[in-house]
């Protein structure tokens, strides 16, 4: 097993901060989306990566659309599978089948604004910090074990899409540098389902124009 396959639905903005990574492109084996509209499948193009669309809508059910993205994602044979806005919710089978090798990144300090609309609840809820959580996905939305955060001053930010935009922009920073983690082994689960990220001299990031910091 190795590199990644990204699963998007969107934007893809996650997707062209791993490829404008020069390491980590070379690791995406392929891009899947579940609609064939997704403005993300054009960064796959653009850089050159295999791309697929597996159109959830064309299965009755959401097992058999899973078993039909797992065909594909089991053929690259990828060590991480990496959800990069990707819309849909994952059946236990596949959350199961990818034990500890499928990853999220959510736009809030998990467990705190949990679901679609996470920068929004925490600009109505007023709190003085919000971020981003990188995590395992298990078959409870949103709450698998924990690999990094990053956090964000809110203040800072006049209305929501301002805190939108810094939460985006550290999302770009902080995506790669935990994948690439991964990828070198340097992302252990501890017995008590603890994450640990080994921390290393040449780790160059500094997020402190954002107003923020990363805990890994
Ligand atoms: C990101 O904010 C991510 O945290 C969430 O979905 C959004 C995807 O954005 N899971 P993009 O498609 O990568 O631009």
């Amino acid at each position: 097993m190795s590199g990644i396959v990204v699963l998007i639905s969107g934007r893809g903005s996650n997707l062209e901060a791993m490829c404008n990574n020069t390491t980590l492109i070379t690791q995406i084996k392929c891009v899947i989306s579940n609609t064939s509209d997704a403005l993300g499948l054009e960064i796959a193009k653009k850089f050159g990566i295999p791309y697929t669309i597996v159109e959830h809508k064309q299965y009755k059910t959401r097992e058999e659309f899973d078993k039909q993205l797992a065909l594909i994602i089991d053929s690259y044979n990828p060590g991480f599978i990496i959800l990069a806005g990707f819309m849909r919710i994952l059946s236990s089978w596949f959350v199961t089948h990818y034990s500890m090798r499928l990853v999220n990144i959510h736009p809030s300090l998990l467990p705190s604004f949990i679901g679609t609309d996470a920068i929004k609840q925490a600009f109505a809820t007023k709190v003085k910090v919000s971020g981003i959580t990188i995590h395992f996905v298990t078959d409870k939305l949103d709450h698998g074990p924990i690999i990094a955060q990053a956090v964000v001053a809110v203040m800072p930010c006049s209305n929501v899409e301002e805190l939108a935009n810094r939460i985006h922009k550290l999302e770009h920073l902080v995506y790669p540098f935990i994948i690439h983690k991964l990828l070198t082994g340097k992302v252990q689960v501890l017995d008590n389902g603890l994450v640990t990220v080994k921390k290393e001299d040449c780790d160059l990031i500094t997020l402190s124009e954002f107003h923020s910091s990363i805990f890994y």
